[in-house]
């Protein structure tokens, strides 16, 4: 390579690796995988020593990658949160090591091993113990101001424990739990919003919420992981480090339990066959150890890869950390990263597939979406067969076409995902025949009415739809619904065929149809519908609305609003419910945390559609009736209260019992009060809630409308 086009490839280089940069850090929306991208950062830093003289001091090498956002007040880090040199191979492992062993000039090398978390780095600032500040890590130099946001982190510590008192600084990751990740994406998609494409970008998403009550919402974690720009006395390894974090109250990985006579002293060379550390690898395994030899780096390497799929978080590698902070600061920093510490990261698994067919699916709210069969393929332990294309602008973004060989792998570890179109698939992937276009239908695949564009999306606007309706169904009967447990996919697509199905209602008729006689279906079966049939018709009102089915309405949302419903009375039928959402305006429905217009007028418009308000009336007449809710703390949050006159219970208790539900007793009346509780002998504050046309409660009333019997009558 002439050095002009070396120097033509940098400027490429540079230019991709910002627009990425962008997509990633400031967008939370990577357009390619980690693994594609460290590639590209790897091939820069290559070419950059090759050719020294080419080196730019505004290279994405220079700096770490981000910048504070806009909107969040701007603080500068005490100390610069660098970012960790990446590696794919034990062979580059080896080489840093190496590299160590040469400039510190000794064999006697200790590690810290840790999990790599694929999380949102943060910096947590303590002033004479207390929890002040949370920074983002930004640019690197300078973080944005996310006290707010972190704040609502259920495990952050807002006083170090013990009484210390100090100023500390800590470093550490938030994280969201591939579980709820799951779960979060799969309401995000019903409500047809914006999924996230991995738990990272959730989290990152969820903190970068200028509204600290969004991000509330959001089940986050935090764990620590690293000392931040204040030396901590006493402390002179990150083994000792780790300890002290659980001292001070902070979540983090549990210590390794360290063997008292160091392996190092017994291993002549660092890089000895066969030396492995014996508490690392065998069982109880803590996620945190040591490594005296190399051996023990590859093992631990190869065993975090292994167990990495059992872990309720993503690790998307480890990191290597010289232990001793004297030898940390013998070698220092270069630009972005410190010498003394190595990501190993893991190359996630992909594979080669063909694409066989892209079908059409017509879900419950119309939407079109096309889904690639895939040739049956083996990834991370999982058989892949279909994969979401999501949206046809998605299709065409990333050109494909039925008949291709694609890169496919599970996006987060769960959800299936065509990366990319392979130009050049190995010989073993044939093609079956030639690559054809998909076009966008203009049609619904189902009942041919014509589509209509609803963002990135295309629907079908037919409520008749065969497969709308068909999903409806099906949604009603899940388990998140009405809970029907022998009413599956297979039974009411037959039931829809033989046109028994036109209504909700419908669906508890189906005892009174022949299925006994019915190919496919037994006595049996008979039986065991009409009792599962039986059994969901005490449902709660959040399943209930949930199950309907209306645009928009995930199971978040309906409980958000079924909350909101029983704060206006308690108990409820479903006749009450249709009356109170009747009176119920667009601008108390917005003013539920997370309701947007779009969803207060899904909501409302739902409820105006006469064969809806018919259906559940006969529902109602099928015995279909509401549980009372459970009691849930912090149910009443934000809300407050003014306590005023006797009652059968203690003032002390009655206020306890209002606090544990998240709300605030107050002692004078204003406008601002959203309840006064009005007793025996209740005086002046009684005249200036009426006076204010505030909501007065009798202690009876408090007992029906928030459920408060069991723990207030006996
Ligand atoms: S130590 C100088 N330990 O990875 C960096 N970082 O690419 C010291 N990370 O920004 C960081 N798990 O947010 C460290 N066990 C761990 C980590 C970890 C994840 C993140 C960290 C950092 C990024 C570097």
């Amino acid at each position: 390579m002439t050095k002009k086009q070396a120097s033509q490839k940098l400027a490429e280089l540079r230019q991709k690796i910002q627009h990425h940069n962008k997509w990633y850090y400031d967008l939370d929306q990577p357009q390619i995988t980690d693994f594609e991208y460290d590639k590209l950062f790897k091939k820069l830093i290559d070419l950059e020593s090759k050719y020294p003289e080419l080196k730019s001091l505004d290279s994405p090498s220079q700096k770490v990658p981000g910048k504070a956002l806009p909107h969040f007040t701007k603080k500068a880090h005490t100390q610069a949160m660098l970012s960790l040199e990446n590696s794919y191979s034990v062979q580059d492992l080896r080489a840093f090591c190496e590299r160590l062993v040469k400039s510190l000039e000794t064999e006697k090398l200790s590690f810290f091993m840790e999990p790599k978390l694929d999380g949102m780095a943060v910096e947590l600032i303590y002033e004479e113990g207390f929890f002040k500040t949370a920074l983002s890590r930004g640019d690197g130099e300078i973080g944005e101001d996310i006290t707010a946001q972190v704040k609502t982190i259920k495990s952050l510590p807002l006083k170090l424990q013990n009484g210390q008192t100090q100023n500390l600084e800590v470093r550490g990751e938030i994280l969201i739990f591939k579980e709820d990740f799951k779960r979060i994406n799969e309401e995000q998609e019903k409500a047809k919003e914006k999924t996230f494409s991995n738990p990272r970008n959730l989290a990152a998403g969820s903190v970068r919420q200028l509204d600290p009550k969004i991000t509330a919402q959001r089940p986050l974690r935090l764990f620590i992981h690293s000392p931040g720009g204040l030396e901590i006395p006493s402390v002179e390894s990150q083994a000792d480090f780790i300890k002290k974090l659980h001292e001070w109250g902070f979540p983090a990985f549990s210590p390794p339990s360290l063997s008292p006579n160091l392996k190092h002293n017994a291993v002549t060379s660092f890089f000895e066959e066969g030396a492995d550390d014996p508490q690392v690898l065998k069982p109880p395994f803590g996620l945190l150890t040591m490594a005296h030899s190399f051996q023990d780096i590859v093992s631990y390497y190869n065993r975090m890869q292994e167990i990495k799929s059992q872990l309720p978080f993503e690790i998307d590698g480890i990191v290597l950390k010289l232990n001793s902070f004297l030898e940390q600061g013998k070698l220092g920093n270069i630009a972005r990263s410190p010498r003394w510490a190595m990501a190993g990261k893991f190359r996630p698994e992909q594979k080669i597939t063909q694409l066989e067919k892209v079908k059409l699916q017509v879900g419950r709210t119309g939407v079109i979406t096309p889904v690639a069969l895939l040739k049956p393929v083996s990834v991370g332990g999982v058989t892949l067969r279909q994969a979401s294309l999501h949206n046809f602008k998605e299709l065409e973004r990333k050109n494909i076409q039925e008949g291709v060989a694609v890169l496919v792998h599970r996006a987060g570890d769960v959800i299936p995902e065509v990366i990319k179109v392979v130009d050049k698939p190995s010989p073993a992937i044939k093609k079956l025949f030639e690559s054809k276009k998909v076009k966008a239908p203009k049609r619904c695949p189902v009942c041919a009415t014509p589509v209509k564009a609803q963002g990135d999306y295309l629907v079908c606007p037919n409520e008749d739809c065969p497969a709308v309706k068909l999903n409806k169904w099906i949604h009603f009967a899940s388990k998140k619904g009405m809970n029907i447990d022998f009413l599956g996919e297979k039974s009411l697509e037959k039931f829809a065929q033989w046109a028994w199905l036109k209504s909700y209602s419908d669906i508890y008729d189906l005892k009174d149809k022949p299925i006994q006689d019915k190919e496919g279906f037994g006595e049996k079966s008979y039986q065991l519908l009409v009792k599962s049939l039986e059994k969901s018709k005490k449902v709660s009102l959040k399943k209930f609305l949930f199950a309907l089915g209306i645009p928009l309405i995930g199971e978040e949302t309906a409980g958000k609003i079924s909350e909101k419903l029983y704060e206006k009375e308690s108990p409820l039928d479903l006749r009450q419910v249709l009356s109170l959402i009747k009176n119920l305006s667009l601008e108390e429905l917005e003013a539920i945390p997370d309701v947007g217009t779009l969803v207060a007028q899904s909501f409302k418009q739902a409820f105006e559609k006469p064969a809806l308000l018919e259906d559940i009336e006969a529902l109602a007449k099928r015995g279909i009736s509401l549980t009372t809710p459970q009691l849930k703390t912090g149910r009443l949050k934000n809300r407050s209260f003014v306590i005023t006159g006797t009652f059968p219970v203690s003032r002390s208790q009655l206020k306890a019992k209002i606090e544990q539900e998240g709300a605030k007793v107050l002692s004078q009346v204003s406008s601002k009060i959203d309840f006064v509780i009005v007793g025996e002998k209740a005086g002046s504050k009684k005249q200036k809630a009426l006076d204010l046309n505030l909501t007065l409660l009798t202690y009876e009333d408090c007992l029906n409308r928030f459920g408060w019997n069991q723990d207030f009558k006996s």
